[in-house]
């Protein structure tokens, strides 16, 4: 019987996969060229065909309690049919779900090999196969297309691919007929579990580069294979990769979400900074070619009726200025204060006072004009939202004058540029066990090493930037155990819910941590 299971269950999944895979694939030529021009990709390829266009339609699972989803009381014993096809495509978690995108950077979220106990036991050898058989076509075909055809799906509500899928190519054209062909390099060694963070780099174009400000650097990118961009929320920021794979940094996106053919950011000159930045400066012009990864969005505006307070401090403008312009549209209710040290390195300033008219206060410090954070929330009524982006220590400022006014941590929602300055001694840490329960890998985590080290050095691949708590890259969830949160990317409210942690820095407050990895 196990058997039985074990070889149907493997054959009829990884057959069909390839063959949708290979399907999607040969239907967006641009992306199948990119495949068989850079191996790297077929990892990322593999699993965004599998989240996009998988083998298993729907499974069947029995509760073992009751449950309620989303309003729906579901009784202990129920037989549920799971449509998994449609948690591929949930928009809550895949941004534009529908879209086929090889660089998306959570496409291995898929539930296409199932979830916690009774996932697939052979998922990971089923990407090797998936890897190795499309890796070899792309390598020996790269020529092949997909004629016409109507294609017959089996009648099964599980397993889902056509019966056959007809491919053509011309032989003559084979790269091994052609003069000067010498062997190439072998395919790379299948990638198991989660693609590389460095393959799902984006080529984008720098298609203007302007100083809009002392230090402002203003960037127009656009896809290098002429593709629409991937759509994003106001509050978003995409990682641009700075001359290496090792060395990102986080922009957020400060032009039009509905602008699919470019993303805008601005880039603050900070020789201090640990680089990045600096090298932005020196080496983009128009015509540069840079890598992107994301966007990611970990500021995005929560529905709410109440009012909102935009604050923003320096460069911090940025993701504001497209959360205040989103309000300005949906005609909520909302105030902006923009503060910075000198009205030369205020971005945008012009642009924010025709938008907002008087709904804009700005305060330039060389001139005297000081944010009053206390009299600031005086004036606001009990239920505002407020968003602020900018220096830690404006956070600060915001934070205690929150407490005077009586106003509940959770109105506060944060986005901070610069290092909390709060540097953790590793003298004061202690060894801890930490379990991943969807791998079952058990690891200590040494006093002199963080959670993402460890991770790392057994394969885990958790994808990071700035490693100091700063950008919300390298979060893990949490599923059992007390975490000391040393990051400042998660508000008080989200670190009491015990969810997630940021792996770079964070440690177990106690022995031990259970992470659902
Ligand atoms: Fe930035 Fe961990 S890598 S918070």
């Amino acid at each position: 019987s196990m058997m039985m299971a074990i070889i149907v269950a493997a054959h009829e999944t990884t057959t069909f996969a390839s063959t949708n895979a290979l399907k999607m694939l040969l239907e967006h030529p641009r992306v199948w060229r990119e495949v068989c021009e850079d191996p790297s990709l077929l990892s990322p390829a593999m699993e965004e065909c599998l989240r996009h266009n998988g083998s298993i339609g729907s499974w069947r699972r029995r509760t073992t309690e009751a449950v309620t989803l989303d309003g729906v009381e579901i009784p202990a014993g129920a037989r549920l049919l799971l449509v998994v096809h449609s948690a591929n495509h949930d928009p809550e978690v895949f941004g534009d779900p529908d879209r086929f995108d090889i660089r998306r950077d959570n496409s291995a979220s898929h539930l296409t090999f199932g979830f916690g106990a009774h996932q697939c036991l052979g998922k990971n050898l089923g990407r090797m196969e998936m890897q190795i058989m499309i890796g070899e076509l792309a390598r020996r075909l790269p020529h092949m297309n997909l004629p016409p055809q109507p294609l017959e799906y089996v009648p099964n509500l599980s397993f889902r691919g056509p019966q056959h899928l007809r491919v053509q190519w011309d032989p003559t054209k084979n790269p091994e007929r052609q003069p000067g062909f010498s062997q190439r390099e072998p395919l790379p060694p299948a990638r198991l579990g989660a693609p590389l963070a460095r393959d799902l780099g984006r080529p984008v174009n720098v298609v203007w580069a302007r100083e809009v400000g002392e230090g402002l650097l203003h960037l127009r990118l656009e896809s290098a294979n002429g593709d629409l961009l991937p759509s994003w929320d106001p509050g978003s920021h995409i990682d641009i990769e700075c001359g290496s794979h090792e060395l990102s940094r986080q922009y957020s996106l400060c032009s039009d979400p509905n602008d699919r053919e470019g993303w805008e950011v601005t880039i603050l000159r900070e020789p201090e900074s640990r680089g990045g930045s600096e090298w932005l400066h020196q080496n983009v012009r128009a015509g540069t070619q840079l890598r992107v990864r994301g966007p990611r969005n970990h500021f995005a505006l929560e529905p709410t009726e109440a009012p909102l307070l935009f604050i923003a401090g320096g460069i911090g403008v940025t993701p504001i200025l497209t959360l205040a312009e989103s309000a300005r549209r949906q005609e909520h209710p909302y105030e902006l204060h923009y503060c910075a040290r000198r009205a030369e390195a205020m971005a945008f300033r012009e642009e924010l006072a025709e938008a907002h008219g008087d709904r804009l206060r700005t305060y330039v410090s060389s001139r005297g004009e000081r944010m009053d954070f206390d009299r600031l929330l005086a004036e606001q009524p009990d239920d505002v939202q407020i968003y602020a982006c900018g220096p830690i220590r404006m956070i600060e400022g915001i934070t205690q004058a929150m407490r005077q006014r009586g106003l509940p941590e959770d109105a506060l929602h944060t986005e901070i540029f610069s290092a909390a300055g709060g540097v953790h001694d590793a003298a004061d840490n202690h060894p801890f066990e930490v379990e991943l329960t969807v791998s079952g890998l058990k690891l200590t985590v040494p006093a002199e090493s963080s959670l993402l080290t460890v991770l790392r050095a057994n394969n885990v691949d958790v994808p990071s930037d700035c490693e100091e708590g700063l950008c919300g890259a390298c979060e893990v969830p949490v599923v059992e155990g007390e975490v000391e949160h040393r990051d400042i990317v998660l508000r008080p409210v989200e670190r009491k819910q015990n969810q997630r942690m940021m792996s770079c820095c964070s440690r177990a407050a106690g022995e031990k941590l259970k992470i659902g990895l």
